[in-house]
């Protein structure tokens, strides 16, 4: 079931969505070679608790902590560790945020050091995937529109686009109904309207699409180990097109 939110839950949830966004503003003078992940666990999390608000990651499901740092060839879902960034890397940092009981959901890519030409690809590809996803949202446009958009072009790019994760409807909930595939047709799937609140986050690889699960059972990989980006907003479906939630506060 599709909960459409008031205007007032709307803006009951703009501070979560704020402070994620702001949280990947703040993180990228960290992003550096030499941080480990641990470190932008630690600064995320003292960022996100002084600012009131509360980590949505940690616990989650067992999740053990704050936020997800996915490097290289991890999809999603990357637990932070001891291991320190190189020049080179690329480094998927995704923030959910709880304010008041709202959540704000979005993540980035960023490049460690200067990146090479296969790390620019993938992420640039990314990039525009979500951007082409969120274009076409708006009152009357389907879920299919969405998905169809998306594996055109990243298919059309030579990449692959991950099926087994998704967008997702998210509010008080942190993963609510629907389900908003990167994949698909168009004019098919559940119909927009306005006030309905969901995320488009496309994992992007730069080889084939298939992933696994580590034995951590958090860690997703790509299966032949190619390069893997994702960037994701949380997303307000409004009387004529789509606002982004998730953008910084303007200082
Ligand atoms: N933020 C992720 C998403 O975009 C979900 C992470 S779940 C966690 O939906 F437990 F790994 F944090
Ligand atoms: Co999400
Ligand atoms: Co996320």
């Amino acid at each position: 079931m599709v909960n459409i939110k008031t205007p007032q839950e709307i803006e009951q949830m703009r501070p979560a969505c704020h402070h994620a966004a702001n949280t990947l503003v703040m993180i990228e003078a960290y992003i550096q070679p030499g941080i480990t992940t641990n470190e932008i666990n630690e600064i995320v999390h003292d960022y996100t608790i002084k600012h009131g608000a509360i980590p949505a990651p940690l616990n989650y499901h067992g999740f053990p902590k704050s936020v997800c740092t996915s490097v290289n060839h991890v999809v999603c879902h990357g637990i932070p560790s001891d291991k320190q960034l190189k020049n080179g890397d690329i480094i998927n940092v995704d923030v959910t945020s709880i304010i008041n009981g709202w959540h704000g959901d979005t993540s980035k890519t960023f490049y460690v050091g200067e990146p090479k030409i296969r790390t620019k690809k993938v992420t640039e590809v990314a990039r525009k995937a979500l951007e082409l996803g969120m274009s076409v949202v708006k009152p009357g446009a389907t879920l299919g529109d969405i998905g169809y958009i998306i594996q055109q072009y990243v298919e059309g790019e030579k990449c692959g686009v991950v099926r087994e994760y998704c967008g997702h409807g998210i509010g008080r909930v942190f993963h609510e109904d629907p389900q908003v595939l990167h994949y698909g047709k168009a004019n098919t799937g559940m119909v927009l309207k306005q006030g309905m609140v969901f995320t488009i986050e496309p994992m992007v690889n730069i080889g084939k699409a298939a992933v696994k699960v580590l034995g951590d059972k958090w860690t997703v990989v790509t299966r032949d180990k190619s390069l893997s980006a994702q960037f994701e907003h949380t997303l307000l479906v409004t009387g004529d097109g789509v606002e982004i939630l998730t953008l910084p506060d303007v200082i």
